[in-house]
């Protein structure tokens, strides 16, 4: 597997670089892309909508991961999503797949394993992953069984007491490339020990058959 590493300054450059970077792997078909939460890749998906190129009507969205929460939360991915990216883009709701975190969190996960095996069960074609300060990546943290779910594409955890919903490296890994944001000091340890391949890192568990860019902030490259 390949790791391409694009160091770029943090801020527009990075956001530009990542929503390119999704872009340019695209062909002519539909395209069926896993969406992370967090904060990084919000300003990413402000940039889609910039790129001429970016035909949101081809576009299918699913998540990587959800918090178990109802969408009009704050702490939703799907509702940061619908701000950033679905509503601005008119992205039509029948291209939208997000996991209903409002749901126990093993329901939501049962009722998302049904989904991609009718909707997507060759994989994605890419997955926008990040890493938390904590390792964590997707709703994948460090020792979490969901790690080693290969029957499951999604499977339900609960770091810390949360409930969350997250597709498993088994299924992510099935895409054949993987965009992977790490910007901000914050993420300087973390994106030192990712680079390095601490395979106490469940990004390390995460091999795309292509390939991965990952767009990494020159904060979080000072370590
Ligand atoms: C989540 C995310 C998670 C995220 C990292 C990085 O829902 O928690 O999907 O895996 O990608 O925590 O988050 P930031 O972009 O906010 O640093």
């Amino acid at each position: 597997m390949s790791r391409r590493v694009l160091v770029v300054e943090e801020g527009p450059e990075f956001e530009q670089t990542a929503a390119r970077a999704l872009v340019s792997g695209m062909d002519d078909g539909s395209v069926k892309i896993g969406l992370s939460g967090g904060r990084t890749p919000l300003g990413v998906f402000r940039e889609l909508a910039k790129i001429p190129s970016f035909d949101a009507s081809r576009v299918e969205l699913f998540w990587v991961d959800e918090r178990g929460v109802p969408p009009g939360h704050a702490d939703s991915n799907y509702g940061a999503a619908l701000k950033s990216l679905i509503e601005p883009l008119k992205i039509d709701k029948s291209r939208v797949h997000r996991m209903e975190g409002e749901l126990p969190a093993e329901e939501a996960a049962r009722r998302y394993d049904a989904l991609l095996a009718l909707r997507a069960p060759a994989g994605l074609d890419v997955a926008v992953l990040g890493i938390g300060e904590d390792g964590h990546t997707a709703s994948l943290f460090p020792g979490s069984p969901a790690l080693d779910s290969p029957a499951r594409a999604a499977a339900a955890v609960s770091p810390k007491g949360q409930p969350r919903i997250t597709m498993t490296p088994a299924y992510l890994n099935l895409a054949p490339r993987h965009l992977v944001l790490v910007g901000g000091a914050e993420k300087a340890a973390i994106a030192k020990r990712a680079l390095a391949d601490d395979p106490s890192l469940p990004i390390s568990r995460v091999r795309p058959r292509q390939g991965s860019v990952w767009v990494v902030g020159r904060a979080a490259a000072s370590s």
